[in-house]
């Protein structure tokens, strides 16, 4: 199946605007997951032997993911679901709806399987995305909620406003990650540094401990830090028992072809590979299995998963893996996975949840 979707429709959908291309397939699958039938085909044809494993306190028939910013109104998760997805990532969402960078802002580097993105957290809002959420509950999978900073808030004001959205996306997430490392966003990245992270996370860690339910939480690193950032965001992670992501796109052009250096936005897909692989290595030795990792960053196939596993994630995600191989790539990784024998590790790592 993700021979013909690389074959004919790859092919097809690559000669429109992507931005177009992608707002067409969330709206496409957000009326599809309506029609029973339409989702139980989808199910029965994205479907894989699960490989069950617990992270986090979180239950999940696979350790495969949707990366954030694919379905940044929470519209088709079920839709999304019915893919074989072990568990979803929704948003980014920001407090208030805003529209985001100007157009054109989403590039499809072909040759290299890349993508360069400088959306800006566009999004319907927290309370939209909460609407929307209401409506699809229950939800056969786990669903991290990603929450980012809007735009026209100070730098000063973040964690107010990051809590704010929390609080209204509370109900519908089963973890949630906390973004501070799109490059589209101004200044969002400096809030890696040790006390400015603390100053955004332990509000929300707190809110999160005064409720029934503790959902844990993620912190999502750029590719691009520096070695003391990254320490101070493990060392943090650790200390205040929060996960870590790795990586969002990156703003270097190291390795990309020289008429795209000039492209401002995050470098996603293969080029980002090796970079969010060696953050994600880095992390693991840091954190030494005291929080759980999940990596982003360049999985297209079974091989490409399988090394973020073995350079120490507990979950991994995709999303240019699945713009390119197609809709059938989670059930592809599943097979490779199951193929080599790899077994997921069971419960050794469960943040403190009451
Ligand atoms: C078009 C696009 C939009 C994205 N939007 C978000 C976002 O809103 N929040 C976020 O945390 N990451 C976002 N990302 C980053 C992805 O979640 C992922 O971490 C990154 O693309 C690396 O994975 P990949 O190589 O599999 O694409 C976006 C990526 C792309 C390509």
């Amino acid at each position: 199946m993700g021979f013909l979707y690389r074959k004919l429709v790859r092919r097809l959908l690559f000669n429109f605007n992507p931005e177009l291309v992608h707002d067409a397939v969330i709206k496409g699958a957000s009326a599809a997951q309506n029609i029973r039938f339409v989702n139980s085909l989808v199910g029965l044809m994205a479907r894989a032997k699960d490989l069950p494993l617990t992270v986090a306190g979180m239950k999940l028939r696979n350790p495969i993911g949707l990366a954030a910013g694919f379905d940044k109104n929470c519209e088709a998760a079920r839709f999304l679901a019915g893919l074989g997805f072990g568990f979803l990532e929704l948003g980014t969402v920001t407090l208030r709806p805003q529209p985001g960078n100007p157009k054109p802002r989403l590039f499809r580097l072909r040759d290299d399987k890349a993508i360069i993105n400088r959306m800006g957290f566009n999004n319907a809002g927290a309370w939209d995305a909460a609407r929307s959420l209401e409506r699809l509950l229950p939800l056969p999978v786990p669903v991290g909620i990603s929450i980012g900073k809007n735009a026209d808030c100070s730098m000063e004001n973040a964690p107010g406003n990051y809590l704010e959205a929390l609080k209204i996306m509370y109900p519908f997430g089963d973890y949630f990650a906390v973004n501070i490392s799109s490059p589209n966003t101004l200044q969002l990245r400096s809030l890696h540094g040790g006390e400015k992270l603390r100053r955004l996370v332990e509000p929300m860690m707190d809110f999160a401990a005064g409720q029934k339910r503790v959902r844990p939480f993620f912190v999502k690193i750029a590719p691009d830090l520096e070695a003391s950032e990254l320490e101070a965001a493990s060392a943090l992670a650790v200390r205040m028992g929060f996960g870590l992501i790795a990586t969002n796109t990156t703003v270097s052009r190291a390795s990309v072809p020289e008429r795209w250096k000039t492209y401002e936005g995050g470098l996603s897909g293969r080029p980002l590979r090796e970079l969010s692989n060696e953050m994600l290595s880095r992390a693991a030795g840091l954190v030494k299995g005291r929080v759980p990792l999940i990596g982003s960053g360049g999985v297209f196939d079974g091989a490409t998963a399988l090394e973020k596993f073995k350079l120490g994630a507990d979950l991994v995600q995709v999303y240019s893996g699945l713009v390119y191989e197609g809709p059938f790539l989670v059930k592809e990784i599943l097979e490779y996975l199951d193929r080599r024998r790899w077994q997921p590790r069971h419960n050794t790592l469960c943040i403190k949840q009451n």
